[in-house]
């Protein structure tokens, strides 16, 4: 199930593979680390700064959050004699972790204007160094302790690099002038085949198995009932969610949950987010600037309530979890990964018998389970290396700053 390496940085070799291959290990953390400096590269100082809502943060504060997981969960407690780099920063960028102490109000991660970029580019050089004397120097006995901890670190930092673009592209889009990241980005294309997997009724294996990493939420693999349905392969696209907004979609309260139709009216939802109407028709936001709404393309920037109220004008359902883990691990989705998150009607709750990881870390997933959907797959965001056939990821119903899509499904007689 894991990726072969072949030759690549990432991901590193399993945790538990014997002997510890150090090289690799030092070469999977210096990629990742090197990837959050590419994304932030483009930023300036004051972009860098900017919170432009709760839910998103300052990229100053993505590379410094980071960072102190490595400091908190590793250094801390595993290389003798490391020097914090400075103990009021815990404080500043301690993220929810209530185990590890108090914190910043995450509203105000904003208000941070000290240690400025610059700081925080040396905080993580710090932190670099401290990380490659321990994977140099750490007995085989240490390091055993030391690896799980550095992957999940790894594969931490990558969720912040996602996050590192959503939140970017909503601060730029408070811009009036729609402020540019990256000329040269793209959403990619989709491969779309068309038609639908079938799936037959059965009781299937779902959750995480074998060597590589997962996080805690993915266990324990479990028996799952799957009932006769059929889940098409295709995402929604832009051009078939604006069929949904000329039949008045958005201002149908029978298509709408109660919260999801307060939420659309608080927020004055009448397309996904960024997108805005001009003369010559719909424009969309994007990490290239503004652009014209491209009706092939994968529809995104849409909360759960959108996906849902979508399907229910279908005529049709979001897949399960489980459903979208069987078609995807048999091949039959196009673009599960890559291209946008897709909603499930899945709440995110534990699976049967989940225990969250002893101590802090034991936050890092479990307590979010209550009020939240699961989204599976990846976006266009995702970096290179970080998805995987069990993942879940996870947001309120009412969030769409994320790269989050849909493709639909309906059970069968
Ligand atoms: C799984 C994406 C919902 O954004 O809070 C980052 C990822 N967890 N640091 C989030 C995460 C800890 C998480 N999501
Ligand atoms: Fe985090």
């Amino acid at each position: 199930e894991a990726p072969a390496r072949e030759g690549r940085a990432f991901p590193p070799p399993p945790a538990t593979a014997r002997p510890i291959d150090r090289a690799a290990w030092l070469s999977a953390y210096r990629h990742v680390r090197a990837e959050t400096e590419r994304r932030a590269a483009p930023l300036s100082p004051e972009d860098q700064q900017i919170q432009s809502m709760a839910d998103a943060s300052p990229t100053k504060w993505h590379r410094a959050h980071t960072t102190w997981f490595f400091e908190q969960f590793l250094l801390r407690e595993h290389l003798p004699g490391y020097a914090i780099h400075d103990e009021r920063w815990h404080y500043l960028f301690n993220s929810y972790y209530v185990a590890a102490g108090p914190r910043q109000p995450r509203i105000a991660r904003g208000l941070i204007t000290r240690p400025d970029a610059e700081e925080v580019t040396a905080y993580r050089r710090h932190v670099d160094r401290a990380v490659e004397t321990l994977l140099g120097q750490a007995a085989p006995a240490a390091l055993e302790l030391v690896l799980p901890i550095l992957e999940i670190g790894l594969y931490h930092e990558q969720q912040h690099q996602e996050l590192i673009l959503t939140d970017i592209l909503h601060a730029f889009a408070q811009n009036p002038l729609g402020a540019v990241y990256d000329p040269g980005w793209r959403f990619p294309k989709p491969h779309g085949r068309g038609g639908a997997a079938e799936l037959d009724r059965a009781i299937v294996q779902v959750g995480h198995a074998g060597e590589g990493f997962s996080f805690d939420n993915e266990h324990p693999r479990h028996d799952a009932l799957i009932l006769p349905c059929t889940i098409d392969r295709a995402l929604v696209t832009n051009g078939q969610w604006q069929a949904f907004m000329r039949d008045g979609g958005y201002a149908r309260a029978d298509l709408w949950l109660s919260d999801g139709w307060i939420a659309a009216q608080e927020q004055g939802w009448e397309a996904p987010g960024y997108w805005r109407r001009d003369d010559a028709g719909w424009t969309v936001m994007t990490l290239a600037g503004c652009r014209p709404v491209e009706p092939d393309l994968p529809v995104t920037h849409i909360s759960y309530y959108e996906a849902d109220a979508y399907a229910r004008w279908a005529g049709r359902d979001l897949p399960s979890e489980a459903e979208w883990e069987v078609a995807a691990g048999a091949g039959q989705l196009d673009d599960a990964f890559g291209l946008v998150w897709q909603w499930t009607r899945s709440a995110y709750t534990a699976y049967p018998g989940y225990r969250p990881l002893p101590g802090a870390l034991g936050e890092y997933n479990g307590k979010f389970m209550a009020n939240q959907f699961v989204l599976r797959g990846s976006s266009v965001a995702t970096p290179e290396g970080h998805a995987r056939l069990p993942y879940r990821n996870f947001f309120y119903p009412h969030q769409r700053w994320q790269f989050t899509g849909l493709r639909l499904a309906h059970q069968r007689a």
